[in-house]
Parts: structure tokens; sequence; C-alpha cells
């Protein structure tokens, strides 16, 4: 029996639903404990590529029971569709089961988001869209609804009420946006909680059982290391804690259960969205990177921005995250560059050399990355399936990525198929 959690090193997209479809075919019970539907996991298995936003990624596996836990925020109307859409594909929700504590995303906080994001202007944090900051704000201010509020309709009827009267006063007389149809709301919302309440099941229970009963639990990170509300680039983060100990608050167990945290990074780094980005190319290598690599949004299409592999953020998140091991995904994606840069250090305005990774903005900025340069490799590796097989630069270039993040990299992701990956013992 082992307790596993995969985790987000960098901005996001770093491949973690590739790493999770692996380890949940060897999981009994795969988790999601925060985020919502901005999370975009792709799996690519026999040859089929499903995109999943809420659904762990557990699904793909028959017999995995997969849980939404209290930590999680739940568009209802988004969830049905990827659940009438996977079902289409022949996969079954049979063990799906949705903690009763888990906030539900209204249509007031999509048009809240929007509006929010549209009166900051050029200063917008360039969020997804699907209302994850307005409804994390309800569940802390104490006025949220919940998945058990959704599935019985006379509750649902009054807190919706309450709550969409005060959301439409601010819609339209703070942002002089539009008032939404609140009965109209009601009535569709009912309905997905009907739909939805078959799910309803106690995860911090069903987890704690699991683990009672020794078995494989894996725990389904989404966002990443610096979209961390804490620790991550703030204000341009997401609204959760996407961090190895948000799993146990979003799950509801203790954090003795875990025995790895596996951290996921690309060979590079990207981000979708806006803030700082010390080892950003915006240069035809970084275009050469972002179409080598198909780097654009799976939520939104927004091309990713992209760059050099960034050990001072990697190093960040082992500290953080506690990782226990690393999988470094895409190093095919490199392949056909003379050179490749790895950040190892910044480089203060006033000269002096850092190896953390500031605390605030204000001390990130004008730092200027400190690289260390790497032969190229043109050699296709996507066939390879062990570390011997990689070509020596290859080989040389993860051994130094594991000293410089002080973590050893147990696997290498060299495409994007479920099988495209180098184990290391
Ligand atoms: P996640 O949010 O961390 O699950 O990552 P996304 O699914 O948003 O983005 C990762 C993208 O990279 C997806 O299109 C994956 O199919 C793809 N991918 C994952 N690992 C590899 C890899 O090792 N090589 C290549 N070429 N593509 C990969
Ligand atoms: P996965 O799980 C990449 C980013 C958004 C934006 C910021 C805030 O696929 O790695 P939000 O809508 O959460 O308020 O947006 O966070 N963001 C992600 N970027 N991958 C994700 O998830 C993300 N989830 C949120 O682009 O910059
Ligand atoms: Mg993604």
């Amino acid at each position: 029996m082992a307790a596993n959690i995969v985790i987000g090193t960098q901005w996001g997209d770093e491949g973690k639903g590739k790493a999770i479809d692996l380890l949940a075919s060897r999981a009994d019970v795969v988790i999601r404990a925060q985020g919502g539907n901005n999370a975009g996991h792709t799996v690519v298995a026999d040859g089929e590529t499903y995109k999943l936003h809420l659904i762990p990624s557990g699904i793909l596996h028959k017999d995995t029971l997969c849980l939404i836990g209290a930590g999680v925020v739940i568009d209802p109307k988004d969830l049905i569709g990827e659940i009438e859409a996977l079902s289409e594909r022949g996969l079954s929700f049979e063990h799906l089961r949705i903690d009763p504590r888990a906030h539900i995303t209204m249509p007031w906080h999509i048009a809240l988001d929007g509006l929010s994001e549209k009166f900051r202007g050029n200063k917008d944090i360039g969020t997804t869209h699907r209302g994850i900051g307005p409804a994390y704000m309800d569940k802390y201010e104490r006025s949220g609804i919940r998945f058990y509020d959704l599935t019985h309709p006379e509750i649902f009827r009054e807190k919706a009420k309450t709550a969409g009267e005060l959301k439409n006063a601010i819609i339209t007389k703070v942002f002089g946006g539009e008032a939404l149809d609140l009965d109209a709301i009601i009535e569709e919302y009912t309905e997905y909680g009907r739909k939805l309440a078959p799910y309803i099941g106690d995860v911090s229970v069903l987890t704690y059982e699991a683990v009672k009963a020794k078995k494989d639990i894996l725990f389904e990170g989404a966002q990443a290391t610096l979209l961390d509300i804490d620790f991550g680039t703030y204000p341009y983060v997401t609204s959760s804690h996407p961090l190895s100990a948000g799993v146990c608050i979003g799950s509801g167990v203790g954090p003795m259960v875990i025995d790895n945290i596996y951290g996921v990074a690309k060979a590079y780094t990207t981000r979708v969205g806006k803030g700082p980005f010390p080892t950003e190319l915006e240069d035809e290598t970084g275009d050469y990177i972002r179409n080598k690599g198909g780097e654009f949004g799976t939520i939104t299409g927004r091309p990713r921005r992209t760059g050099w592999f960034d050990s001072v953020i990697v190093r960040h998140a082992v500290r953080v995250n506690g990782l226990s091991v690393l999988m470094i995904n895409k190093l095919d994606t490199l392949a056909g560059l003379d050179k490749l840069k790895v950040c190892t250090a910044y480089k203060k305005p006033d000269g002096t050399v850092i190896k953390d990774f500031p605390p605030v903005l204000e001390e990130l900025e004008g730092c200027e990355p400190v690289y260390e340069e790497f032969e190229g490799f043109t050699e296709d590796i996507s066939s390879c399936r062990r570390f011997e097989e990689l070509p020596e630069v290859c080989r040389k270039y993860i051994s130094r990525l594991e000293e410089l993040c002080e973590c050893k990299v147990g696997m290498i992701g060299v495409g994007p198929g479920r099988e495209q990956i180098i184990e290391r013992s």
C-alpha cells in the first residue's frame, strides 16, 4: 500500500495528467483535492486523447474509486458536461463520489471573474474566467453554496436566492453589469443537483477507509507550486493551495498517511496567463518550443509563454512540497535546438546572486537569470524507454537538473503517450 501525491512544480501544465494516469493504473483510489475546472489534464491512452477538468484521471481505469474532495470548487454544469462527454466514450461513473462540503461555482462567480478582470484593465491576472477566485472568496467569506446544498432543492433555493441577490447588486451597482436571472438559475441548477445527487459521499471517510484497508491511493494535484495563493507569484496565482500540504486539507486526511510526493516539471518552463517569468524566451527559440511542444492552453487555447528550465523555481517546489522525486516531461520537445540553457540562480540589480526564489514580486523584479549552457541534441528520443538509451547530452542534462534541484529524477517523459515514460528505479 502507498499513498502518493502528484504535484505541479512550475506554473501548471507540466504533464501531471500523464504522470497521474501512470500512477492511477496502480491505484485503487484517485482523489482531486483542490482547484476546479481551471485545470486541464491531458491523458493520451491507446491513441485516444482525454482532456479532464474536474474528473479525477482515475476514471480511465474502470475499477478505480474517483473522489472529488471538500477543497475543490465545482461547476456543476461543466461537471455534468464532462460526465456526459466521457460516458459517450464508454467510461463509467459508478465509482465517482463528491464530498458534500465542496463549494459550488455559480454563474455569478463566473460573471464576477470576468468583470473583475475587466476592471483591472492591463493589470488583469489572466484568469481562466471559470469563476474560481470568486467561488473561493465566498467560501472563505462563509457565504458559499456547497455540494450538499445543491443536492437539496429547498436548502439550495434559499441559499441561492440570498447569495444571488447580493451578487446581482454587486454586478449591477459596482460594475454596471447586467443582473442575472436568479429564478432561471435556480431552476437550472436544481436540475444539476438532481443529476449529481447520486454521487454524494464523504471523501474524508472514504479516503480514511482506504488508508485503513491499506489500499493504493493517489492524490491528483491540479495547478502548480507557483500558482499557490501563498507560495506562488502572488497576485498572479490561483485562489487555492496546489501544494502537497493542500491535498490533506482538501481531502480530509492527515499528513502522516502520505508516502511519496511526486513533483512534475517540464524540461523547460511554460506559463499561461500574466505575471513574472524570469527565463521567458520572447524570440525564435521560444516560438520553436511553443510550436514543437504544442504549448497552447487546454482550457482557453491561449498560447503558453515559454522559457528555459529554471532550477530556482523547481528547487523552491522541492522545498515547499517536500518532494520525494521529480518527473521531467517533454524532454523530446527540446530536440533540434543548438544549445540548451538552464537557470541556476538569479542576479539581483545590485549584483548579488541568489539561489532561493524571492518571496515577493518586488524582490523578483529586476532579477536576471544566471544560465548554464548545454549542448543540444537532434535525435528523436520518443521511443527511448530506458535512461541508458537516451543520448549522452540528455543524460547529462537530466543529471545536472537533479543536482541543481536537489531531488532525484525518477521519471522522464519522452512523448505524450501513456507508454512514453522512462522510469528509473
Ligand atoms: P497538466 O495540466 O499538468 O496535466 O498538463 P496538460 O495536459 O495541460 O499539458 C501537458 C501537455 O503535454 C499535454 O498536451 C500532454 O499530452 C503533453 N505531454 C505530457 N508529457 C509529454 C512528453 O513527455 N512529451 C510530449 N511531447 N508531450 C507531453
Ligand atoms: P493545470 O492543472 C496552468 C492560471 C491561470 C491564471 C491563474 C489564475 O492544468 O496545470 P484562475 O482561473 O485559477 O483564477 O486563474 O492561474 N491557472 C493555470 N495555469 N494550468 C492550470 O491548471 C491552471 N489553473 C489556473 O492561467 O494565470
Ligand atoms: Mg493543464
